[in-house]
């Protein structure tokens, strides 16, 4: 059997699947994916870096190949109507050239890099939509002087964070002085466009994600805000509704949902956003794909991220965001330096009345998302205890 055979997906005998979709990535949030897929019926195939990965575990049909070989991109898309994401890592070049062949892109690659590369999207956000996007003070940074120039005026601490490919916090560096800004940033320029983002060190009140569902044709809906706290720049727990006022809620809703619509973003978008003390709201970064931010949305709401994003990438009729509890929670579960028995830890986690526990069938190493959480409840604070006593079961030494 050839590699892009493994798997059968949905298709059964005689099935005409309603949509084939291709997805680049194989990781949690394509397999989380592919059960949406399943309820559907659409066939939804991945392109893979190895046939250990999460969807494919889950039973996807696969190419194994690189998202950044032009050619393994271009022969997984031939499984496929529509292709989307479940990362940003794809070369912009590359998305062009499927865009020139004629693959349907959902999102675009123009939306797709306001969320690939974090100065073109500072640059321009700000004149996109109804209103400009408020961000925090930015500059270009190739150099330590660069950074140490924009603390003149901005003061440190400043935040430096790489223009493209982190994520969990990995790229992000909070910088003290100018020492710290030659420790990261020791050589002299050797390129000719920056490759870092320095920012103004925020005092955070809250960090919200916002999560909006937009179709081709434009209908577009959004989620109660989801409330994200992070841990050395990872997101650990996530509550929904955020704990916001309601002016709050409602512009930041109005601010994501400008965004996406004026950068013609498709599928799940999350917008993350800062409220900081001194009252302002301003705008994070963007992912278009489903997003960890969304996960609750599986248990929680009408319908979750991940057949919503199916819906909105398909132009079919977007589902109702509403929830089905007043509260939501969920906590990541991140692997310790230990690695981690789920066959003696799962049970004594379900024993836990109203913990919804999703394993991503990775193996448990230090930093790394393996899992999460959910749990529902009359409020926040119910929730959240149901979710990390679970949680507590599952990763605790
Ligand atoms: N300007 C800032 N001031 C203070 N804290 C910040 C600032 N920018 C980022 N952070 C903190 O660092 C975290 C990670 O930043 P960011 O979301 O840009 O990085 P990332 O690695 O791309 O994240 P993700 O895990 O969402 O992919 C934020 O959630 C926030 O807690
Ligand atoms: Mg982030």
């Amino acid at each position: 059997m050839t590699p892009s055979a493994t798997g059968t997906g949905v298709s059964g005998e005689g099935f005409q699947p309603p949509a084939r979709v291709v997805m680049i990535g194989a990781g949690q949030l394509a397999r989380m994916t592919y059960q949406a897929a399943v309820d559907y019926g659409v066939a939804l195939h991945v392109l893979a870096t190895s046939a250990d990965d999460p969807a494919v575990t889950a039973g996807a049909a696969l190419s194994l190949g690189a998202y950044d070989r032009v050619g393994d991109l271009v022969a997984a898309a031939g499984h496929g109507d529509v292709l989307t994401f479940d990362h940003e890592l794809v070369p912009p070049a590359h998305l062009r050239t499927l865009e020139d062949m004629g693959h349907v892109l959902q999102p675009n690659a123009s939306a797709l890099a306001f969320a690939q590369d974090k100065l073109h999207a500072r640059r321009l956000l700000g004149g996109v939509g109804r209103l400009p996007v408020p961000m925090p003070a930015f500059a270009p940074a190739g150099t330590a002087d660069d950074i140490a120039a924009f603390a003149v005026t901005h003061g440190w601490p400043v935040v430096a964070k790489a223009r493209g490919g982190g994520y969990d916090g990995r790229g992000v560096h909070v910088l003290a002085g100018p020492d710290d800004a030659r420790r990261l940033l020791p050589g002299s320029p050797g390129t000719a466009e920056p490759e870092w983002v320095v920012e103004e060190h925020l005092d955070i009140s809250a960090e919200l994600a916002i999560l909006v569902a937009r179709r081709p044709s434009g209908q577009f809906v959004s989620y109660p805000p989801v409330g994200t706290r992070q841990e050395d720049g990872m997101c650990r727990e996530l509550v929904m509704p955020a704990d916001v006022p309601a002016e709050v809620a409602g512009e930041a809703t109005r601010l994501a949902e400008s965004i996406v619509a004026g950068i013609d973003a498709t599928g799940i978008c999350a917008i993350e956003l800062f409220w900081v003390a001194d009252g302002r709201l301003l705008l994070n970064e963007l992912a278009l794909r489903p997003h960890n931010s969304g996960h609750a949305t599986i248990e929680a709401c009408v319908t979750s991220q991940f057949h919503q994003h199916l819906r909105a990438v398909l132009d079919w009729p977007l589902g109702p965001t509403t929830l089905v509890r007043p509260a939501a929670a969920t906590v990541n579960l991140v692997g310790g330096a230990q690695g981690v028995d789920y066959a003696v830890r799962l049970p004594g986690a379900l024993g836990v009345p109203g913990a919804h526990v999703h394993l991503y069938a990775k193996a448990s190493r230090p930093g790394r998302k393996v899992g999460h959480v959910t749990a529902l409840g009359a409020s926040t604070e119910e929730a959240l205890d149901t979710a990390r006593t679970a949680a507590a079961i599952l990763t605790e030494p």
